[in-house]
């Protein structure tokens, strides 16, 4: 997707949020753009934010949703994903997913006829980066020229952030710990089309003057014990707290995509304090997932 394409779904996700302030959350969007459309909602792991913001946002639209769980399917059972691409393209609109690999969502988009949407995998998380996008440019403006400073591990939605930054213009630096450095492909990327990105080891440097602070969850729930402590020690000089977000602008924003485990990777006196803008985050992936919807439906 270009960045023309980006911007015009950020202004219609916009667009989608403010006409409905004064409705019921249950009353669907003018015109039903996803009238008579049926969207397949696959989960291999669990989700509470991605699975109801597009289950409800189908809905809003006017369409109608199913959810699978990967182990119930015959996809969890030894049917080729390539299979199971084309079986589901014969009856639905569009897939969303959210998978453990990224080549499973890229084998189903190549063998789908319909449009299939990354929904997160171990690689990327593109539409929690959307709302991001639109939930800084909705409290501060054009995100373009700004410096988002990402704090702790290089993770997935790192990952998106750094596409992010290249497609819309900002400035992007890396905190943490090199074993967890983001994917270089990401960082050469953002590079290539002109974001200024760093990485920066001490955290207290890479704050100073950051316009945006984000960090996410250091444990996976399928981290053993030993890995988690692991990670927890590797992590532990990275976490968000008030006086790292003091060396960071006057007016910077805290976001974290959730779920979030306060007190290790952030505070909650930064989770809870006036920078953060973390419900915000999850308000606006209903939002900006709509609006994906509508431009792989071309509604
Ligand atoms: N941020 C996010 O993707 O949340 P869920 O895992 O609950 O979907």
């Amino acid at each position: 997707t270009d960045a023309d394409a980006l911007h015009r779904m950020l202004d219609q996700a916009r667009s989608m949020k403010d006409a409905r302030r004064t409705f019921p959350k249950a009353v669907p969007d003018e015109g039903k753009p996803l009238d008579g459309r049926m969207i397949a909602l696959i989960f291999e792991k669990p989700s509470t934010r991605t699975r109801v913001s597009f289950d409800v946002g189908v809905r809003q639209l006017g369409g109608q949703s199913m959810v699978l769980s990967g182990a119930d399917m015959q996809l969890g059972h030894g049917e080729s994903i390539a299979d199971t691409a084309r079986v589901l393209s014969r009856y639905v609109d569009a897939i969303m997913i959210r998978t453990f690999e990224e080549t499973t969502l890229e084998e189903l988009a190549e063998h789908a006829t319909v449009p299939v949407i990354n929904g997160l995998t171990n690689r990327t998380h593109p539409c929690q980066i959307m709302a991001d996008l639109m939930t800084y440019e909705e409290h501060r403006g054009p995100i373009k020229g700004r410096r988002v400073v990402w704090a702790g591990d290089g993770n997935n939605v790192c990952a998106s952030f750094l596409h992010a930054a290249g497609q819309m213009g900002f400035d992007f630096t890396f905190t943490g710990p090199e074993v967890l450095d983001p994917e270089q492909v990401f960082v050469d990327y953002a590079r290539s089309k002109g974001s200024d990105v760093r990485i920066e080891r001490d955290p207290r440097v890479a704050v100073e003057g950051a316009d945006l602070v984000v960090t996410d969850t250091w444990v996976s729930m399928h981290d053993s014990q030993t890995a988690r402590e692991r990670r927890h020690n590797l992590l532990r000089p990275f976490q968000v707290d008030e006086d790292l977000m003091a060396r960071a602008a006057p007016d910077a924003l805290f976001m974290h995509c959730l779920p979030a485990h306060r007190e290790e990777e952030v505070t909650s006196t930064v989770m809870d304090g006036p920078q953060s803008v973390i419900f915000d985050e999850a308000e606006n992936r209903l939002h900006a997932q709509k609006a994906v919807l509508r431009y792989c439906l071309g509604v």
